[in-house]
């Protein structure tokens, strides 16, 4: 019994358009034509929300049972060949420049982001970093993807004699031979990416005197992408903890001791395909944002959803996988050891908490005629007054991707409305009209400065613009970038984005100065995906705190405007 047991397939989880179709067709000889115009209404309804989130959750629930998901190394593997499977499809439609045009209020945006997120690299330099692409169009394109395992670096051809995509099978075999070429886990130069940019690039310089290790590197920069193909992670203290520690895993890989050699910091994407279930990427921010990234994520989710078969197969002999960088020196082996003390101190630094509010989503603020976004931010700049009794300079990520080239300036989210509705609602003595009153003023101006921003108006761009045009003309820092008010200006404690996203993903960042956070959020329809990062070592801040003050605030303002949680 047990020996057919293990050999029966394991039973897939449905994708939500299939069951759906299903349903319609199945259901309609029972309905009358009144009835199955309704049924199909709710059916679209729910395509939208909150199907994806309870797929996920059937996605999620399944990684730990028998069936619906993967659990071994087969499973693992399986996987990771279906999510490049995915990542070669949308690369073919970037190439082609077949993507849908991106939209933002009604505007076309630019879509050259897109095209740089593959195929590119990071390379260190000791004054300054430098930058590659090597774009399809190019003279000889890459065709082959970077894979990591065990900390092992591989170049991995993913296209058929016949330049047809190789298939979720023969990836599958692929990545098999990787495993068995790469039993152990040894010292690998990607924990040296997680160093300061100088001394990686005091590393790189030595490790590209070797000519073999200078090829293996080109390889590197070249390749399509990186697959990470994980070991165990952390394991969580609950459930709560779980996502948590799966967004630090995508972000840091866990130390030294987990994942954090298994990784190549320099490249734009990595794939991160964890155990059970955990996977996700990271991104080397230079060329592109988080909504271009969100994008091809959403495509990789949907591809796996969507396709069960394999494909089609690309013909002739596979190239087999090469192993790169197998003779390191000697002092390139002390450095990776030293290396592995100093990413584990950043690491175990790393304040990070993931969490949902689920009350209520973006119809709430819509319903009372405000904007979700400026409504989430002006809840957080209560929840900062709440804590700290001061406000404090945030950064908000606005788009510019209606210019071409465009990418982003900033919203400043601390305004003289946010904290004069913040000081009132903190104040006993002031009527609940007026703080209703000076939230939605607060809420309002938001959304005026967001549209100053995102139509090119914004100030940051500018003044940094000035800076380095007085730099450039030999005129030293001008006085007013070198004033105490400038300083304060950049110094943002809170630096929080939003990326909206359609699955049940989530994305985060670090804070970026010591004693800051940073926030970032997807609005669904009737709940909020939050991730919050801080650092353990600033005895100021504290993500869960911060998380829960959030929480707390979220509820205290549907209370304020009457909504349908209020407390009364
Ligand atoms: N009453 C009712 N509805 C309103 C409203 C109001 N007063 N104000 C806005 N809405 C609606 C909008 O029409 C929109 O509707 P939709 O869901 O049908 O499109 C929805 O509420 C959301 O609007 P809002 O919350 O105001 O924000 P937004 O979606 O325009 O996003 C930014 C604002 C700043 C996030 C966006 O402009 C942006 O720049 N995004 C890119 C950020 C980025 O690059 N992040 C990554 C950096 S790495």
């Amino acid at each position: 019994m047990r020996g057919i047991q293990e050999t029966l397939p394991r039973l897939p989880v449905p994708t939500i358009e299939q069951t759906l179709q299903t349903y319609l067709r199945a259901v309609r000889p029972l309905l009358s034509d009144a009835e199955y115009s309704h049924t199909l209404e709710l059916v679209q309804r729910f395509k939208q929300s909150p199907g994806p989130r309870l797929q996920l959750m059937l996605e999620g629930r399944a990684a730990n049972t028998v069936n619906w998901d993967y659990t071994d190394k087969e499973g693992q593997l399986r996987f990771a060949a279906k999510v490049v499977a995915a990542v070669l499809d949308y690369k073919a439609m970037i190439d082609g420049q077949t993507l849908t045009v991106d939209m933002m209020g009604g505007q076309r945006l630019c879509m050259s982001q897109h095209s740089q997120m593959l195929s590119g690299c990071r390379i260190p330099g000791v004054e300054l970093d430098n930058h590659v692409l090597h774009p399809t169009t190019g003279p000889n394109p890459p065709r082959h993807i970077t894979v990591l395992h065990n900390n092992q670096v591989f170049s991995l051809d993913v296209y058929g004699e016949d330049s047809r995509p190789l298939d979720t099978v023969q990836l599958y075999q692929q990545l098999e031979t990787i495993v068995e070429m790469s039993p152990k886990p040894v010292p690998s130069i990607g924990i040296l990416t997680t160093r300061d940019r100088a001394s990686w690039a005091r590393n790189y310089s030595t490790i590209i005197s070797d000519q073999a290790n200078r090829s293996a590197m080109e390889d590197i920069q070249r390749s399509i992408c990186v697959l990470c193909v994980d070991g165990e992670g952390q394991p969580p203290a609950g459930s709560d903890h779980a996502r948590s520690l799966g967004l630090a895993q995508m972000l840091h890989g866990g130390g030294s001791s987990w994942n954090s050699a298994n990784r190549f910091f320099d490249k734009i994407l990595q794939f991160i395909i964890g155990v059970k279930g955990v996977c996700g990427l990271n991104l080397e921010h230079t060329p592109a944002d988080g909504p271009p990234i969100a994008a091809i994520a959403q495509h990789v989710l949907a591809f796996c959803e969507k396709h069960q078969a394999p494909g089609l197969r690309a013909s002739g002999a596979m190239t087999a996988p090469r192993k790169l960088l197998t003779e390191l020196s000697g002092d390139i082996l002390r450095n990776i050891a030293e290396s592995k003390v100093e990413a584990d101190r950043l690491v175990n630094d790393v304040d990070m908490q993931v969490w949902v509010y689920d009350r209520y989503g973006r119809d709430f603020p819509k319903s009372v005629q405000l904007s979700p976004d400026g409504y989430v931010q002006v809840v957080l700049q209560l929840a900062y007054f709440r804590l700290y009794d001061e406000p404090c300079a945030t950064y908000e990520s606005g788009s510019l991707r209606r210019f071409q080239q465009g990418r982003t300036d900033t919203i400043r989210s601390c305004s003289v409305d946010s904290h004069n509705f913040t000081r009132a609602m903190e104040d006993r003595s002031v009527s609940r009209e007026v703080k209703v009153e000076l939230f939605k003023k607060a809420v309002v101006a938001h959304r005026k400065y967001t549209d100053q921003v995102i139509s090119g108006n914004g100030i940051d761009r500018h003044l940094l613009g000035w800076k380095l045009a007085a730099a450039e003309a030999g005129l030293g820092v001008p006085e007013l970038h070198s004033d105490v008010g400038y300083s304060k200006f950049f110094y943002f404690k809170l630096s929080t984005s939003q990326v909206p996203v359609l699955h049940d993903m989530v994305l985060g960042f670090g804070a970026v100065v010591p004693d800051g956070y940073g926030v970032c959020y997807s609005p669904h329809a009737s709940w909020i995906a939050f991730s919050v990062s801080s650092y353990l070592s600033c005895p100021q801040t504290d993500s869960k705190r911060l998380a829960s003050t959030m929480k707390q605030c979220l509820d205290d303002i549907q209370t304020l405007l009457g909504g349908p949680h209020a407390k009364v």
